[in-house]
């Protein structure tokens, strides 16, 4: 079995890349399925969920490539087969359920097995089905999946209870080719739905007012053959944000969009963070300051990310006073407490709300990842705790960051991966 282990106390400098945002490019995979051309994707990250999604493509046929020479991703669905992909493959990953709104367009039938639940809530699919059935599909709910068919694709006007990202996704894609105008309202804002929405117009597709809280897309009858670059990594971005502010230390992070990091940028200045030369897509993070407590809610975009919220803690269990962390968002999300708790961080949880009284120190020990950003947080957690940390159950964070202990090491961090 793989652990990190880090080596606190470290101050951290230089400068870190961001790569492709994971949140972006699962979607976007999905949404190759809608065009039977060739479809090139650049600066494709080498996560598990990426290789999750592409194993899946292949298992119904279609052609997926990388290369490693710079990260390209070449997909042609051309040859896909209809079937259900009740596969492992789908139960490993939640966003494997994306593949089914691209499949009811193409074919007007899918199969799927319900994705299950995670560490962090339920995750239901109501929301999607919602949509699909809207537009015209027949939903039959078995015992662990749900087949969706439809003879035509009519467009229809869908009030999402929740401005849920999966759902907006996929019943964006599922509408493509409806006859007619589809539109989704109270839909969700977050950058990776205006840069799917990108995507599918750089094929063809007639969407407008991704990334607002209504969503037109006028259906049209095929696509074509692109190329595309999904945008970076805002959930990375912040994560070394936070690693500048945890060590005290002034770095500077290629890759970032202030304003898909507006909330996180926000709170971390009111924190004592300060931000400079936004330059290129760069920005100076300079964390050598006496942090202040804070009070945060997670919101959907553009409140502040519950992606976020985790890292967040890890600060904040360090910083003199009391801070308040309200997660509204998921209904499980402070697994990573009991862990910080084991380095002891002084936490208290009261429903979805955490009262944090920052702690003197940390200490390094062993934990255990319980989701891809409380893997986060216990990094770094133990960049700043005296002694090591070793963390295990790390394949969560190999889900969505690339190599994320080299780009550490590279910054001056004491981290390694070992094998036990
Ligand atoms: C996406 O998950 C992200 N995953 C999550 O990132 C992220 O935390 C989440 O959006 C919120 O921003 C990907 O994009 C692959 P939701 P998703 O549907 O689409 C409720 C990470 O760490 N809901 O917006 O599953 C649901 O219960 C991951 O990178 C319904 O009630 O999130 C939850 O409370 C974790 N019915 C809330 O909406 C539905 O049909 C948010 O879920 C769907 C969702």
């Amino acid at each position: 079995m793989e652990k990190i282990v880090v080596k606190g106390v470290k101050e951290l400098k230089g400068e870190v890349d961001i790569s492709c945002a994971k949140n972006s490019i699962l979607p976007i995979i999905a949404a190759t399925i809608l065009c039977p051309e060739p479809i090139v994707i650049e600066n494709a990250p080498k996560l598990e969920d990426v290789d999750v999604i592409c194993k899946l493509l292949s298992e119904l046929n279609c052609d997926v490539n990388i290369s490693n020479v710079n990260n390209r991703l070449t997909i042609d669905t051309k040859n896909i087969v209809e079937m259900d992909a009740n596969t492992e493959l789908m139960r490993k990953m939640r966003a494997s359920f994306l593949i089914m709104g691209p499949m009811l367009a193409r074919f007007g039938y899918c199969k799927l097995s319900l994705p299950g639940g995670c560490n962090i809530g339920s995750r239901p699919i109501d929301l999607h089905l919602k949509g699909f059935k809207l537009l015209g599909a027949e939903i039959i709910m078995g015992h662990g999946f749900v087949e969706v068919k439809a003879k035509k694709m009519i467009g229809s006007r869908i009030y999402l209870d929740f401005p849920s990202v999966g759902a907006t996704e996929n019943i964006m894609m599922a509408s493509v080719f409806a006859e007619g105008t589809t539109i989704i309202e109270n839909a969700a804002e977050e950058p990776e739905i205006w840069d799917l929405a990108q995507f599918l117009n750089k094929m063809g597709a007639k969407v407008k007012g991704a990334g607002f809280g209504k969503i037109t897309i006028e259906g049209i009858t095929s696509l074509k053959g692109t190329s595309y670059r999904p945008i970076c990594d805002r959930i990375e971005a912040g994560t070394f944000m936070i690693a500048a502010a945890i060590t005290n230390s002034k770095l500077k992070i290629n890759g970032v969009n202030e304003e898909h990091l507006r909330p996180v940028i926000e709170k971390l200045k009111e924190c004592g963070v300060k931000f400079s030369e936004y330059i290129n897509n760069s920005v100076i993070v300079d964390g050598r300051s006496i942090k202040k407590p804070l009070d945060i809610k997670t919101l959907p975009y553009p409140g502040f990310p519950t992606d976020m919220q985790a890292q967040m803690m890890s600060l904040l269990s360090i910083v003199e006073g009391v801070s308040v962390i309200t997660e509204t968002v998921f209904e499980n999300r402070f697994m990573h407490v009991a862990e910080l708790q084991r380095m002891g961080a002084n936490i208290k949880i009261d429903g979805r709300t955490a009262i944090i009284e920052g702690a003197p120190k940390l200490t390094g020990c062993e934990v255990r990842a319980t989701d891809l950003r409380a893997g986060a947080a216990l990094i770094l957690g133990g960049l700043v705790a005296e002694g090591e940390t070793e963390i295990s159950d790390i394949y969560h964070i190999d889900r969505g960051y690339v190599k994320i202990e080299e780009k550490f090491r590279k910054l001056g961090a004491e981290i390694y991966r070992i094998n036990v």
